[in-house]
């Protein structure tokens, strides 16, 4: 019983928060939103999801802390270096024959992924030619990938995905330790834009020749995901690529036609190059 006016709470705390402040967490898979803002409640010292909506309502500096929580923020550089290897070997090819280049990182957390992507591109020779765009809708969490600083006990991590994703330099090239953090060359930065940007509200900005959205699918319900997949697809030039997560597919999408398995492995997806899809 109780767990069922806790449902009634929740949804009544998320409608509070679109109506509010126009983040829209409906659509997101309830399971693991509930765990999340079960810890926010705990946090909170909240004696009831409606005593959370309560105060999330009528105190606008609750917002950021509850975002932390509606939000999973895990990520690392080069996270599964499969993925990275595949697309060293096996989409920059195509990505060569473009004079211009433009990549999306959508949901794209501290930048993690993000930079892993231009430090590729930048030892494949292509970064020169792209523009890189970093989309979240947390803004603690892209104005953190603005800065570029993440804390030097990661770098171990980072630097053996570097390695194992075929990485052609050192990673300690691209940052400068200071203080205990691992402070990113900002001529990585140079060629990327931060903004904020929602898979369930905005809309297509540029045309893009690669998007990667890993493990940002895997938090929403079915409808969602064939929102964003569908904004991917109308975002992508033909036989544009797209990437996503090790446990994420795109074989139940209502879009799954639009596109081909380029790796099945790596999740590598290419946009289909016939008339209807451009
Ligand atoms: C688990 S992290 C993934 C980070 C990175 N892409 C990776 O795989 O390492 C999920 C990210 O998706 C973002 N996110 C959640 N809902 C979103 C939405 N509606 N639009 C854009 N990003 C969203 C979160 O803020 C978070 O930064």
């Amino acid at each position: 019983m109780q767990s069922k006016t806790d449902d009634i709470e929740i949804r009544l705390l998320l409608d509070a928060l679109f109506h509010r402040y126009h983040y829209d967490f409906r659509g997101y898979a309830m399971a693991s939103l509930k765990r999340r803002l079960v810890q926010a409640r705990e946090h909170f010292q909240c004696e009831s999801f409606s005593q959370l909506q309560d105060r999330v309502l009528h105190d606008p500096t609750v917002l950021p802390k509850m975002l932390s929580y509606l939000t999973v923020q895990v990520s690392e550089m080069f996270r599964d270096p499969s993925y990275f290897a595949a697309i060293r070997e096996h989409v920059v090819p195509h990505l060569r024959t473009y004079p211009s280049l433009k990549v999306w990182v959508a949901g794209c957390s501290a930048g993690e992924e993000l930079y892993s992507l231009i430090i590729l591109f930048r030892e494949e020779g292509l970064e020169e030619r792209t523009i890189f765009y970093g989309t979240d809708i947390n803004p603690e969490a892209y104005r953190k990938a603005e800065a570029g600083v993440y804390s030097l006990d990661r770098i171990a991590l980072f630097t053996k995905n570097h390695q194992l994703s075929g990485g052609k330099s050192s990673l300690s090239d691209y940052y400068t330790a200071a203080y205990g953090a691992a402070v990113f060359d900002k001529s990585l930065r140079a060629r990327a834009v931060f903004s904020d940007h929602s898979l369930v509200s905005d809309a297509v900005f540029a045309e893009m020749h690669l998007i990667s959205c890993r493990n940002v699918l895997i938090y929403f319900e079915r409808a969602l995901q064939d929102r964003a997949v569908g904004l991917f697809k109308d975002s992508l030039v033909r036989r544009g690529f797209l990437g996503i997560g090790s446990k994420e597919s795109l074989r139940f999408s209502a879009h799954a036609n639009a596109f081909a398995e380029f790796s099945r492995e790596a999740r590598l997806y290419q946009k289909h190059g016939g008339p209807g899809n451009g």
